[in-house]
């Protein structure tokens, strides 16, 4: 009998240090590669100080989603605190207390949005710059012009803290967006963007700002690393949701986030009130492009 307890006792404990080995293994893993330093060339974008670059700055922040997680005023804020994914904070963009604005040069905000690198050399942490690197120098340029307009705010926001579901998940699926300076090659020169247009080749450029919820093929299907409980994203190809949408069906649901069944879309899942503020022209050109997509099924992301 005795054997037996030890041997039962032996294997328990066997099985609680591969564990505890295991945990271990994946925060030393994540740790080292949040805490990595990137030495990146920036590349020189000219930044516009008139109005009206600021002002199409702002539309630029607001259709690209950068008010919805840096908070309207760009003061920063929570953005999710959850059990399984941690509690992840957003900068305070401003020149108040605790916001980068007053120590940011240029070359740091073009560094941070294009290649998700703070001014430290670290990557930034869900700051979805693998969508950023898209932007034209001209969209670029606008936006931080915009940003550095703004009034400044002080705040006062806990520091991130990532929970060890989602460091397994980003280990082990590769599918979260976790550290986009990983995923960016900093080599080789930005895309170069399509001409500003009603076309589907621009309505792409936009719907860069869809993929990190719908996908790359824009087919839907859960979202990588969102906490458990947000609804999957739908599937935007001609394979999916939107058959015999028409054009203004479109355009109303981005803007009033009801569908033509009469379907309500959550804005904390779907950030229809600001997607929902580009221009007609820009939604058209978005339309064209998703008419224009490879038909997929639901969730081949
Ligand atoms: C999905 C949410 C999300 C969106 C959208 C987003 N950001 Fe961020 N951003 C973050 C988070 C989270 C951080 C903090 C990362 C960290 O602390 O490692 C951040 C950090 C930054 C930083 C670096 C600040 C610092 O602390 O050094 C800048 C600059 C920035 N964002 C600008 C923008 C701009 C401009 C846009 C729109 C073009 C934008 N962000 C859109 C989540 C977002
Ligand atoms: C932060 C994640 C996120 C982003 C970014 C996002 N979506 Fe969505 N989208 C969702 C989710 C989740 C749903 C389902 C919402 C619900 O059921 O309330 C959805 C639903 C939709 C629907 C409704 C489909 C239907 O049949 O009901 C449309 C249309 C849509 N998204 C278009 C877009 C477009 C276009 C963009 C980019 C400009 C975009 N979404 C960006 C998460 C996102």
């Amino acid at each position: 009998m005795k054997t037996v307890f030890r041997w039962v006792g032996i294997v328990f404990g066997v099985l609680v240090g591969l564990i505890v080995l295991t945990i271990g293994a994946i925060y030393f893993i994540t740790e080292s590669r949040i805490n990595k330093t990137y030495d990146i060339q920036v590349e020189t974008v000219a930044i516009p100080t008139d109005a009206a670059a600021i002002e199409y700055g702002k539309h630029v922040a607001t259709i690209r989603a950068c008010i919805e997680c840096h908070g309207e005023d760009l003061g920063g804020k929570i953005y999710i605190e959850d059990p399984a994914v941690g509690r992840l904070v957003t900068s305070n963009l401003t020149a108040g207390k605790n916001g980068i604005g007053s120590s940011y040069t240029d070359a740091d905000y073009v560094r941070a949005i294009r290649h998700g690198v703070g001014s430290d050399g670290k990557p930034l942490l869900l700051m979805p710059s693998l969508e950023f690197y898209y932007l034209s120098d001209a969209d670029l340029g606008a936006v931080i012009a915009y940003v550095k307009s703004v009034p400044p705010v002080d705040s006062d926001l806990p520091r991130n803290q990532v929970a060890l579901p989602l460091r397994a998940i980003y280990l082990f699926s590769g599918e979260v967006g976790m550290l986009s300076a990983e995923v960016i090659d900093h080599e080789s020169p930005p895309p170069i963007a399509p001409e500003v247009g009603v076309t589907a080749a621009y309505g792409e450029y936009l719907a860069v700002t869809c993929t990190g919820c719908h996908g790359k093929g824009l087919s839907g299907g859960p979202i990588p690393g969102a906490p458990p409980g947000w609804p999957e994203a739908l599937n935007l190809t001609p394979g999916g949701e939107l058959i015999g949408w028409s054009e203004p069906d479109f355009i109303a649901a981005m803007r009033t986030g009801v569908t033509p069944a009469g379907r309500q879309l959550r804005n904390e899942f779907m950030p229809w009130k600001v997607l929902g503020q580009m221009t007609d022209d820009e939604l058209r050109a978005l339309w064209l492009y998703l008419q224009s997509a490879p038909a997929k099924e639901q969730g081949n992301r």
